[in-house]
């Protein structure tokens, strides 16, 4: 039926208006929706956060921007204490090595995100620099968020160091669950975690800083007294003196122990070992799109059906908007491949079993740990050239055949 049109005022002009035609009534309504709909996609694009859930995932699709993005907290920047400043000058000092060519960063070089700077599976060390490791370094970043080496949930907050090998006996019936992606387990899990090192055999970093100073393939000093007579002989002897009274190097094992203290403060105050700056992190906040092949990778990393990595890398941010740590801090067997090319591994009586040692002492007996390894984080992954605990493959894209 035509539209008949009835016009409400008298006219002014002699003109009789004319009633618009149907069709430029449609015209103009699907011109008025097409600007509408366009509107609300532009702002949809320009805002991913704001739109509903329901429809993020298409606006993630189109976009590769995060519609849920959070706002991470990150440890404020701070200028260096005194004592980080002295464990800045032992950590990059080749002095306190028996080669007087090694210093910490020598393996954890601040240029490859505190890991190793070459292509090598494992590094080399000793008096003459010619001896190789057994595991590649890890990247030394983020270390402040490791939590202590404990078995089950909560063995890592007791104010009493638990008995270890007494925990692990009565873990040892719990069945161990199946980690899935983006699931939480129903129960908490009764599994090693924690540590420093690949089999979690040291907790603090103090500690650990005094391991590779002896270690026979890295800066291979005879034993503490060799350490504390290179920190005497260091230009920057007076430092120590300074800031920890004249009679420091009275006491060897006080000045180490110092000295070790100060390579940890570095390493925990430092800002440029925990910036959180990668393109991930950024997404989380909605202030950086992935690309289509990206966005692929992560639902299938997500995926408990495809790649189910994220059950063991955690990558969402804590509840109180902790970065993820691409780590449950848990260890697992994954049986990966013997690396025939290492040296120690040309010893066909030679094992790296992890937890249950040979380098960790204190599990030896607990054969349900053998070949654990604690899960590494993947921040800065993509930067190594050696990837597992014995450094066996060469790329990110190496797989099992
Ligand atoms: C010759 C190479 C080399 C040198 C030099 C070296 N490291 Fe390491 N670092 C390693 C290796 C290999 C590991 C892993 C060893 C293991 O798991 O048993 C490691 C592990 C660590 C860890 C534990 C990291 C983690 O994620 O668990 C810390 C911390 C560390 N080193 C700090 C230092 C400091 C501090 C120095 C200097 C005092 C130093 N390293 C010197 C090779 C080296
Ligand atoms: C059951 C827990 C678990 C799952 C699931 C898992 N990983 Fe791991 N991942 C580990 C452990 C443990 C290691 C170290 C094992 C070793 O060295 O013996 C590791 C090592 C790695 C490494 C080597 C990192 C380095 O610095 O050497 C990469 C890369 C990696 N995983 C990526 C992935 C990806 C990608 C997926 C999904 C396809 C995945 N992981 C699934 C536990 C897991």
């Amino acid at each position: 039926m035509p539209l008949s049109v009835v016009p409400v005022a008298e006219p002014t002009s002699g003109k009789t208006p004319r009633a618009p035609s149907p069709r430029k009534n449609a015209l103009w309504c699907l011109a008025a929706l097409l600007v509408g709909v366009t509107g609300i996609c532009a702002w949809a694009l320009a805002f991913p956060s704001q739109v509903p859930a329901t429809v993020g995932e298409i606006v993630e699709d189109l976009t590769g921007a995060n519609p849920n993005p959070v706002t991470l907290q990150r440890p404020a920047a701070v200028k260096l204490s005194a004592v980080a400043e002295l464990g800045k000058k032992l950590f990059f000092d080749p002095t306190l090595s028996a080669s007087g060519r090694q210093s910490c960063a020598s393996c954890h070089s601040p240029g490859n995100a505190f890991g190793p700077p070459n292509k090598l599976s494992v590094q080399l060390g000793g008096p003459h620099m010619t001896l190789e490791g057994y595991r590649p370094p890890p990247s030394l970043m983020y270390l402040y968020r490791q939590p202590n080496f404990s078995i089950g949930p909560d063995a890592g907050e007791a104010d009493v160091a638990p008995d270890l090998a007494q925990l692990a006996s009565q873990a040892a019936s719990t069945q161990k669950a199946r980690k899935n992606a983006g699931a939480v387990p129903a129960t908490p899990a009764m599994v090693p975690q924690g540590g420093l090192f690949w089999d979690g055999r040291v907790d603090t970093l103090q500690a650990q800083a005094s391991v590779p100073m002896l270690n026979p393939v890295e800066m291979a000093n005879t034993n503490m007294d060799d350490v504390s007579d290179k920190l005497q002989r260091t230009s920057y002897k007076g430092d120590f003196l300074k800031l920890f009274g004249p009679n420091i190097f009275r006491s060897k094992d006080l000045a180490i122990s110092e000295a070790m203290f100060a390579i940890a403060r570095y390493q925990v105050e430092e800002q440029s070992f925990h910036p959180y700056s990668s393109k991930y992190d950024y997404w989380l906040e909605g202030k950086a799109r992935l690309s289509q092949a990206e966005l692929h990778g992560l639902r299938l990393f997500n995926d408990p059906n495809k790649g189910n990595c994220a059950g063991c890398h955690l990558c969402k941010a804590s509840a109180d908007a902790l970065p993820p740590m691409f780590t449950d801090y848990q260890y697992e067997a994954l049986g990966v491949p013997r690396n025939n090319k290492l040296a120690a591994n040309r010893n066909p009586g030679f094992f790296d079993m992890g937890i249950c040692g040979p380098f960790r002492i204190d599990l030896k007996g607990q054969t349900q740990y053998c070949g654990m390894f604690l899960t590494p984080t993947l921040r800065n992954v993509a930067t190594r050239h050696a990837f597992f605990h014995n450094g066996v493959y060469g790329s990110l894209a190496a797989r099992r055949t």
